[in-house]
């Protein structure tokens, strides 16, 4: 059998980055990951660090911003997968990865940040128009220098949406009322991070996913709003209060919230009103769809993941 790749994670102390750590280590591939010397100093960062450490992965002290120790790292993997943060800069700062991958030669595959909606077909306003503009652009400066690449479309964290089934505020699933953006008939998709992670790392050594985008469209997580708000509805024998804002009044909340919050606003308002993650279809030589791929990954369905809060 043909070794496992080794593979160099970039952002794998932050929120995903820590899931395709640990698939990557599980699954037996030799697993490097670059930290800044700030945050191997730095106590809170100390517990993921250990856990690294334990499961046998490879710590290398180096910076998005720091070249030589950047070729270094990557001269030592076969495939590089970057989990850099959602800020503007992180996101563009990958052409540094970019540049340090086309210098060092080796590397079979570089995956950017993506984790999330197709950033070719987005149609988002402000501030998410130019989050997902920056991952397009990375995505062509990767095609311009010929790197071989997998674009990782997972949609949803569900860690981020099914605790609270999307409203903002709550720390539980509502059980009295529920405020739906648009008339929550949009269709989105919501992937438990582990499986994202497991996917992610079984394209690796998958010449079927070389140059392709992959979908983790799994069908038993493919859900409208109100399909999902039904399901909790049933779980827990109760009809809830629905409330929907139109289209404008999302679009006027947006504009009138300060930054943060009114990225996650319109990253809210291109999944659940206008259904970015599922309003395309795409011809077959470009698209795999990641279940298809890998039948026998178990992965955690939205029934399944919702129950836990019962
Ligand atoms: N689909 C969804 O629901 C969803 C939700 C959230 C995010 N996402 C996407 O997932 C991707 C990752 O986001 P995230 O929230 O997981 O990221 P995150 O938690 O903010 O983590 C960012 C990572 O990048 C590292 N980093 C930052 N600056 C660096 C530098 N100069 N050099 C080297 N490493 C650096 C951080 O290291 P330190 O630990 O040292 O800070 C951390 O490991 C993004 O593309 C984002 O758009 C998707």
């Amino acid at each position: 059998m043909a070794e496992k790749s080794k593979i160099l994670i970039i952002g794998g102390t932050g929120y995903i980055g820590k899931f395709i750590v640990e698939a990557s280590a599980n699954m037996g591939h030799p697993t490097f990951v670059l930290v800044r010397e700030s945050t191997l100093s730095d106590p809170s960062k100390s517990s993921v660090i250990d856990c690294f450490k334990k499961a046998g992965v490879n710590i290398i002290t180096g910076d998005l911003h720091d070249h030589e120790r950047l070729i270094t790292a990557i001269k030592q993997v076969d495939v590089v997968i970057s989990a850099v943060g959602v800020s503007q800069t992180q996101l563009a700062d990958q052409v540094k990865i970019i540049a340090a991958i086309k210098e060092a030669g080796n590397i079979k595959k570089f995956y950017p940040s993506e984790f999330g909606n197709d950033a070719d077909r987005s149609h988002a306003v402000e501030p998410a128009k130019t989050l997902f503009a920056t991952k397009a652009q990375v995505r062509r400066a990767i095609e311009a220098e010929n790197i071989p690449y997998t674009y990782i479309s997972s949609n949803c964290f569900a860690g981020y949406l099914l605790p609270t089934l999307a409203q903002s505020g709550v720390t539980a699933p509502p059980r009295d009322k529920v405020v739906s953006l648009g008339d929550g008939n949009a269709k989105a998709v919501f992937n438990e991070e582990h499986d994202i992670a497991t996917y992610t790392i079984k394209t690796v050594d998958d010449p079927r996913t070389v140059n392709k985008s992959v979908y983790i469209n799994p069908p038993g997580n493919i859900y409208s709003f109100n399909e999902l708000v039904s399901l909790w509805e049933k779980k827990i024998g109760k009809t809830l209060e629905k409330v929907y804002l139109s289209e404008d009044q999302v679009l006027k909340n947006i504009e009138e919230s300060p930054f943060p919050d009114s990225l996650i606003m319109s990253i809210s308002h291109v999944v659940f009103v206008k259904g970015d993650q599922t309003n395309f279809e795409i011809e077959p030589s470009f698209r795999v769809e990641a279940s298809e791929l890998y039948p026998d990954v178990k992965y955690t369905t939205v029934d399944e993941y919702l129950s836990r809060f019962v």
